[in-house]
């Protein structure tokens, strides 16, 4: 198969059609390029799982155009609470879980009786879902395992014959995948954490549990390890220059090259052959990790060191994922999201 990559002020219609025909269409939203399908579709869904290699059991995102839209979808009613919090955060990076009700094919809900819901505020993704008319199911549009893909071109390396079109809108301005949260049960879960952060929730929920403290395992993509590049990666919890310096030397005596992906402070102290510049502040962080874990890893370095700390709200979605692509691999890659 072909792939096309358009630019999407040019390509929206064309990317429209194939959505209503049940063809796959890969598109850029705020958070990372989504690969999309009709949800009420279950062939075009099916075609979401091969075409990443993505375990059945594993549910898509469903986006819808507006707010309203979301009572189609769920069984019951958003309380007060939820309801300001999608006030407050729709559209935008927050998904939020809820008991389904609607048309959605059961191959999106991986056979759950819950369905995660989420209002794109990227024009592009909006604009898509206007013109399609339907919801679209759309996971992160990289392989199953590979970091999600900010960039059209990142989404081309993974999914180059796999699909027909790729719609591209530059890169993604968060760069991290949306905050899912599970509304179904009592009390809020954070099942992934994101732009929208934990202290947003709990200023509208009240408290929020973390789904790191729950088993058995609530979100299925939880369990399978994501975000990895091919190259293994470690991550240094630390920001100081000369802890950094005293663990690259003992790291480089081994002879090997060694990929970095850190703030240029950072960069300039260890002085790498292989650099990416992560950023100075958590935003910028987030846009730049998935890309810098890709851009790095073409070289296959014999790791990739990402030295970064953990500080603000943000830091726990960029934590999340760091400490997903640096653990190792202990589920294999056939299992992998
Ligand atoms: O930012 C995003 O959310 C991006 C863009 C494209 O919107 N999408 C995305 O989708 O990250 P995906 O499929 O890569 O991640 C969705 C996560 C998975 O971990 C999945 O297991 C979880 O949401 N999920 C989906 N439906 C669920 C459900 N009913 N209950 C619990 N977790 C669910
Ligand atoms: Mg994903």
């Amino acid at each position: 198969m072909e792939t096309q990559v358009i630019p999407a002020n040019e390509g929206l219609h064309l990317a429209a059609q194939f959505i209503r025909d049940g063809q796959l269409v890969a598109f850029p939203t705020e958070t990372v390029y989504g690969l999309g399908a009709n949800a009420e579709d279950a062939e075009a869904c099916r075609r979401i799982y091969v075409a990443k290699g993505r375990p059945q059991d594993n549910p898509l995102i469903v986006h819808i155009v507006h707010r309203d839209v979301l009572s189609d979808l769920m069984r019951g009613t958003m309380n007060v609470q939820a309801e300001r919090l999608l006030q407050e955060f729709w559209p935008g990076p927050l998904t939020v879980v809820v008991p389904s009700g609607g048309h959605i094919s059961s191959v999106a809900l991986g056979g759950l009786d819950t369905v995660a819901v989420r209002c794109p505020s990227h024009p592009v993704a909006q604009e898509l879902l206007r013109l399609s008319g339907c919801p679209i199911a759309a996971p992160s549009a990289n392989r199953s395992g590979r970091p999600s893909p900010t960039t059209a071109e990142d989404v081309y390396e993974d999914m180059k014959g796999r699909i027909p079109l790729i719609l591209d809108g530059g890169p993604a301005s968060v760069g991290v995948e949306s905050t899912v949260v599970d509304l179904s049960r009592e009390i809020p879960v954070l099942l992934r954490p994101g732009a929208v952060t934990l202290e947003q929730l709990e200023h509208f929920l009240g408290p929020v549990m973390l789904a790191d403290d729950l088993t058995p395992v609530r979100s299925p993509g939880m369990k399978y390890r994501h975000y990895a590049p091919r190259s293994p990666v470690q991550w240094w919890d630390t920001d100081d220059v000369d802890q950094a310096l005293a663990r690259w030397h003992k790291l480089r005596m081994s002879g090997l090259g060694y990929g970095l992906l850190a703030s240029e402070r950072i960069g300039r102290a260890l002085r790498p052959a292989l650099f990416y510049n992560l950023g100075d502040n958590d935003g910028a962080a987030a846009q730049n990790l998935f890309t810098g874990l890709r851009k790095l890893d073409r070289d296959r370095p014999a790791a990739i060191i990402v030295v970064w700390k953990q500080g603000t709200p943000l830091g726990r979605a960029i934590a999340n994922r760091l400490a997903k692509a640096a653990a190792p691999n202990s589920v294999g890659d056939a299992n992998d999201q």
